[in-house]
């Protein structure tokens, strides 16, 4: 399944940055789930490229729900979302069609559809097809939330910034989903932006690290050994554009800790099993313990660059020198948090689905 995603919920990505419309199907929701359009479209506003540390290619993202939904309502058979592209300029990109940009998708595209690829705006490679992987992680979330499932992602880290750690969270949580960029201090985040557009006005990019948690997840959903949430959640994380490394709770820095430091105590709290730290990051045996999951993924700066960069023409098979034209974001990670958080949504409304029963999401028990 080369665009599908997911066993007992399947979303299917389609779509090119400039061909009529992307769009998602979600396969296998409960009926009779609320489909919340405003809430939709929330979380599309979030993604939107922002002033001018983003691109300038500015959509509406308008959607149209063409299948699956009857008065704001999940029949139980797939919903199919469509969002119009309307910005397009594809003669910006006549020089990539043979003239790889270092680490974009240009050459391995090539390698894989023999020319046949729609090159235009880095085609099905594009970030573009995000915005259909959010609206469709949006439906996802909504029905989460019902359950009293929360997630937020912050922008931990750009350019060599920091922001504070994660601390009181459901106050964290929801201070990051207001926010068009997601910083806990936003100092911080100022200091963030100004670093974008220092390297913006060099015709450069920056890349980071973003922060998810996710509270409310029952402990015992995970199907080891090879439908672990740990491993559920990295192939949809690494499956995003730009994606280049996910580590869970301690992450990387577990490696220097004895396994005093590095085990999470237990207690019992109000007739709750909890752990005193989170170094697991709330998953044990790839099944969650009931402890807020965490994690972290890495982004890469954004590979278009206006600078010249040496590469090669895939067609005459020779060397070359690129010098990109077209919009690009000289950061992808403020707009790629909330493609975080609906990836992050699609995993867990699979992993609830297989361990509960389809049903077990909506009201239909
Ligand atoms: C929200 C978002 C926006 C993006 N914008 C751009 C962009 O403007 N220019 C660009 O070259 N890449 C952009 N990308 C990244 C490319 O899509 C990605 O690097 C490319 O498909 C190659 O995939 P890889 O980086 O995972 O190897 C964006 C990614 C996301 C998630």
């Amino acid at each position: 399944m080369k665009n599908t995603f997911g066993y007992s919920i399947a979303v299917t990505l389609f779509g090119e940055s400039h061909g009529e419309s992307i769009g998602a199907v979600i396969d296998g929701l409960a009926p009779g789930l609320e489909v919340n359009r405003e809430y939709i479209a929330h979380m599309l506003t979030l993604r939107r490229p922002e002033g001018k540390i983003s691109t300038p290619r500015k959509e509406k993202d308008e959607f149209r729900i063409v299948s699956g939904v009857i008065n704001d309502r999940t029949t139980g058979t797939p919903i199919t979302i469509l969002i119009p592209n309307e910005n397009v300029k594809s003669g910006d990109y006549s020089q990539i069609k043979t003239t790889a940009r270092p680490s974009h998708a240009d050459y391995t595209a090539e390698c894989k559809y023999h020319g046949w690829q729609d090159s235009r705006g880095g085609g099905h490679f594009s970030g573009r097809i995000t915005a259909a992987l959010v609206a469709a992680g949006a439906v996802c979330r909504y029905a989460l939330e019902q359950k009293g499932i929360r997630i937020g992602t912050h922008i931990k880290r750009c350019a060599g910034v920091s922001d504070r750690e994660f601390g009181d969270l459901p106050a964290d949580i929801a201070s990051v989903n207001a926010r068009t960029f997601a910083v806990l201090d936003e100092a911080q985040g100022e200091a963030m932006r100004e670093a974008i557009l220092a390297a913006a006005s060099e015709g450069d990019s920056v890349g980071g690290i973003l922060e998810t948690v996710i509270t409310g997840m029952p402990a015992g959903v995970g199907e080891p050994w090879f439908d672990t949430v740990e491993s559920m959640l990295s192939h949809l994380m690494l499956a995003s554009p730009a994606v280049k490394g996910i580590e869970f709770g301690a992450g990387f820095a577990i490696a220097d800790m004895r396994g005093s430091m590095a085990n999470d105590p237990m207690r019992m709290e109000n007739g709750q099993v909890v752990t005193v730290t989170n170094n697991n990051g709330g998953i044990n045996g790839g099944i969650t313990n009931g402890m807020p999951i965490l994690f972290r993924t890495v982004i890469k700066p954004t590979p278009t660059i206006f600078k010249p960069q040496d590469t090669i023409d895939f067609k005459t098979r020779t060397d070359a020198v690129l010098e990109p034209k077209g919009r690009h974001d000289p950061a992808i990670i403020h707009r790629a948090r909330v493609v975080q958080d609906a990836a992050a949504a699609i995993v867990l409304c699979d992993a609830l689905a297989m361990r509960y029963g389809t049903d077990w999401l909506g009201e239909n028990k």
